[in-house]
């Protein structure tokens, strides 16, 4: 089947094996066949996760869980840390959550810096806290280890992470970091369709969670807690999703995890040569340039669309043309997934020939 190969920074394209996965016969949620599947994946997933807390699966995208976060955790102040289009947005969940939030926001294309976290939780007020490891907007990663260092002199303020666009592409261990809240979506460098989203929560987070009396229903820490304890989720899984992530899981651990980091990271160089190559700069500050997409700043005043246009009817393929107010300004090159060395090579000869 012709298609068009999506270079988005997500969704990405997603492999036939993959595909195939999805079309296993169906199987009760309550089943011990379902419980069989959620424990047979659950070891690789806090594996992944670098936690001893369970790991659960939300029908739903990364928002659900986002948004969840803010339900289950807040109870005095959340402090949103801004640095793009995705993280700016999680303030106005926490409102529209009816939450008490305030922000540390940067303009876009910068990383949220430690200092500046330590001087707004210096404040004080706050319980806790939001961040975007991977700004899938602007390519900026911002210095998760650095950050959660900072934390660690605010016990009582829980840490909740958005890994969306580099889970699984770039080391994230959330108990050696200390993180409360850790999740992530399908449709970014698992390489699965999107809809599914993963979380972990930590013992304190729980402990949380349980105080708060408003966490709602679907997105219920405690609800999935119980549930994950028989190998269960609290409301009825995308069970064919769920088997896809078991193939994924398992293409992830023959490769073997360390190979797959470093195959993002050599990936993403091969894009970065080209950028520098074609006289293009960079949106993100060097040290924090994302690993997994490359947010190109357009200063060669190229007609975007156009170049995209090209790539399309050329080579049946799609990069991004830049998000929201970004669009033009730069475009965006994703690397994760199931990318290698020969498709990424091969994207930025088309590209060459594109670019005219
Ligand atoms: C870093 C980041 N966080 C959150 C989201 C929201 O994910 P979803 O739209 O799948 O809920 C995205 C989507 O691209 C993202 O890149």
């Amino acid at each position: 089947m012709t298609h068009t190969k999506l270079f988005i920074p997500g969704p990405v394209e997603v492999s036939q094996k993959t595909f195939q996965a999805f079309c296993k016969p169906m199987i009760g949620h309550r089943s011990g066949d379902f419980k069989k599947l959620y424990a047979a994946i659950h070891p690789r997933l806090q594996t992944l996760f670098g936690t001893t807390q369970p790991v659960f699966i939300s029908t739903s995208s990364a928002w659900g869980v986002m948004e969840g976060a803010i339900r289950n955790l807040v109870g005095k102040k959340v402090l949103n840390c801004m640095c793009g289009a995705f993280s700016d947005k999680w303030l106005d969940v926490s409102r529209r959550c009816g939450k008490d939030a305030d922000s540390i926001q940067v303009d876009w294309g910068q990383p949220i810096l430690p200092d500046a976290l330590d001087k707004k939780l210096s404040e004080g007020g706050f319980d806790t806290v939001t961040l975007i490891h991977n700004e899938t907007s602007t390519g900026v990663m911002s210095p998760l280890e650095d950050l959660c260092g900072v934390m660690k002199k605010y016990p009582d303020v829980l840490l909740v992470v958005d890994t969306v666009s580099s889970f699984s592409a770039l080391p994230t261990p959330m108990d050696d970091l200390g993180i409360d809240v850790l999740l992530t979506g399908s449709q970014k460098a698992l390489a699965l369709p999107p809809g599914m989203a993963l979380f972990s929560v930590s013992p304190r987070a729980f402990e949380r969670a349980a105080t708060i009396k408003t966490r709602g229903y679907y997105f219920d820490f405690l609800e999935f807690k119980k549930n994950q304890a028989e190998d269960m989720t609290p409301s009825t899984p995308v069970i064919s999703h769920i088997y896809a992530l078991q193939s994924k899981l398992d293409d992830i651990f023959a490769e073997g995890v360390q190979a797959r980091h470093d195959r993002h990271a050599r990936l993403n160089a091969l894009v970065a040569d080209w950028v520098r190559k074609n006289g293009f700069e960079f949106f993100a500050p060097e040290g924090y340039r994302s690993k997994t997409l490359t947010c190109v700043k357009n200063n060669r005043e190229i007609d975007v669309p156009a170049l995209i246009q090209r790539l399309r009817e050329r080579y049946s393929c799609v990069i991004d043309g830049g998000y929201g107010k970004l669009k033009g300004k730069t475009f965006r090159i994703s690397n994760m997934g199931d990318e290698t060395d020969e498709t990424i090579s091969a994207l930025l000869d088309w590209l060459d020939d594109c670019l005219e």
